[in-house]
């Protein structure tokens, strides 16, 4: 099945129109974001629209009940035409779910016989050969990501466009998903008689929202914690090299602390945000607070000691599930930014701190920026995704291409050197 225009596989597409308006609705597990952007003379992002709904028929980053999912989206997409006073023009959708993989692929085109300017239909020819890869028939593409290029034998080269030679060569990461799940998000997209532009992966769009440039060049993973899922993306040399999505997010941390503390599970998580942290030994051990209980009383005297420790057994879970990934990647050597994290449980009390103290890596919050709002405060880590797309949007790009030479040998020895110092 061809499902739109899926995947914006070049960096290389055509400018937007200015001033056209930009889409973009984040399906998450908790909540559904829509957003609608206008692109103002200055060339910078401006939400004119949003709507937040609870997200309804999604379990851990899928839709498990396309009725309910559809109506959230076909709400909070009515909250942000309602807001902007005009409709939603074909839209980015973030996806997501352990149902998406990665893999690594090469393709490669002849350029020319007498060496000429690689053009950015080389670098289409190249990731469409770098695509044909064998895949079962119930998964697709989503996108082909390139990683670099070569051409002839000179390796590491971000933006060959421009550049002269014979052969050109992508190194790409195809990144595929259940042709099912894909299908059920859209249909319910396409159900509320919206037209989809693109479907991005949400890490992906997440560390376009909270990433900084040096981040992005020298080695970063991002994870972006929402209520279903975990999103890991590895970053090194201006483009994502890694993904995957981890089967743990926020519902984890809320059942727990529901399981363990009997109380109902919207008072676990109000809790949580009111009160919880990663580090107990932070939180004096008689400090109390009055919650929710399942029972007659309906109300309980929690310890937050108590809690802290529930919070931080599923912290560590967590951290011990994403070093996993990044040391299974090869790339846990490369990381000198360390670890970005983002989505609604970055703010977690103390979970960077733990992060940061456990790995002696560099860790730290990513609130999205780069798009301006008067219309909603965009700036909590759960807008990562939602900002991400819009960026996305407005790019037509995988990742801006900042340095066009090729990787210089000196470069490969800081790496080198940097390395000692990353615990293995
Ligand atoms: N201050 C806080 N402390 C701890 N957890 C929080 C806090 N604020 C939000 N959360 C948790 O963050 C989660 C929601 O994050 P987010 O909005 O990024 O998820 P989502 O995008 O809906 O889900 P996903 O991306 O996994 O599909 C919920 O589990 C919520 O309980
Ligand atoms: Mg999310």
């Amino acid at each position: 099945m061809k499902i739109l225009n899926i995947g914006r596989e070049s960096a290389n597409e055509p400018e937007p129109v200015a001033n056209e308006a930009i889409c973009a609705i984040d399906v998450g597990t908790t909540k559904i974001v829509a957003l609608i952007a206008e692109v103002d003379d200055n060339d910078d992002l401006r939400v004119i629209g949003a709507g937040r709904m609870p997200a309804q028929g999604l379990r851990r980053g899928v839709v498990v009940n396309t009725k309910e999912a559809t109506a959230a989206i076909g709400q909070a997409v009515e909250q942000a035409v309602q807001s902007a006073g005009q409709p939603m023009r074909p839209l980015l959708l973030g996806i997501s779910g352990s149902h998406i993989n990665a893999m690594s692929s090469k393709g490669a085109v002849a350029v020319g016989r007498n060496g000429r300017n690689i053009t950015t239909e080389d670098t289409q020819r190249a990731l469409e050969q770098a695509k044909s890869v064998a895949l079962p028939h119930n998964r697709e593409i989503i996108h082909a990501v390139p990683r670099s290029y070569t051409i002839d034998d000179q390796k590491g080269i971000q933006d060959p466009v421009g550049m002269f030679g014979y052969r050109l060569e992508v190194d790409a990461s195809i990144i595929t998903g259940a042709s099912s799940a894909v299908a059920n998000l859209v249909h319910c997209v396409h159900d509320n008689g919206l037209e989809i532009e693109d479907l991005v992966l949400e890490p992906l769009a997440s560390g376009l929202a909270v990433l900084n440039d040096d981040e992005r060049r020298l080695g970063v993973a991002l994870v972006d914690v929402g209520g279903g899922t975990s999103d890991l993306a590895i970053y090194l040399e201006n483009a994502p090299w890694h993904t995957v999505i981890i089967d743990v997010g926020g519902d984890h941390f809320t059942r727990d602390v529901a399981m363990g503390l009997r109380m109902p599970y919207p008072k676990a998580e109000a809790l949580i945000k009111q009160f919880g942290s990663a580090l107990p030994g932070h939180v004096p051990a008689d400090a109390e607070v009055r919650s929710g209980a399942f029972g007659e009383e309906g109300q309980q005297v929690v310890s937050r000691r108590v809690l802290a420790e529930i919070l931080n057994a599923r912290a560590q879970d967590v951290l011990d599930l994403i070093l996993r990934e990044v040391k299974r990647s090869g790339y846990d050597g490369l990381l000198p930014a360390g670890i970005v994290l983002t989505g609604g449980v970055a703010q977690l009390s103390g979970f960077a701190e733990m992060s940061r103290d456990q790995l002696q890596w560099p860790v730290r919050v990513g609130r999205p920026k780069g798009v301006a709002s008067s219309v909603i405060d965009l700036s909590s880590p759960e807008y990562a995704t939602a900002v991400g797309l819009l960026l996305w949007g407005k790019r037509h790009e995988v990742e801006p291409v900042i340095s066009p030479e090729p990787l210089p040998g000196v470069f490969d020895r800081i790496i080198k050197w940097l390395r000692n110092f990353v615990p293995q």
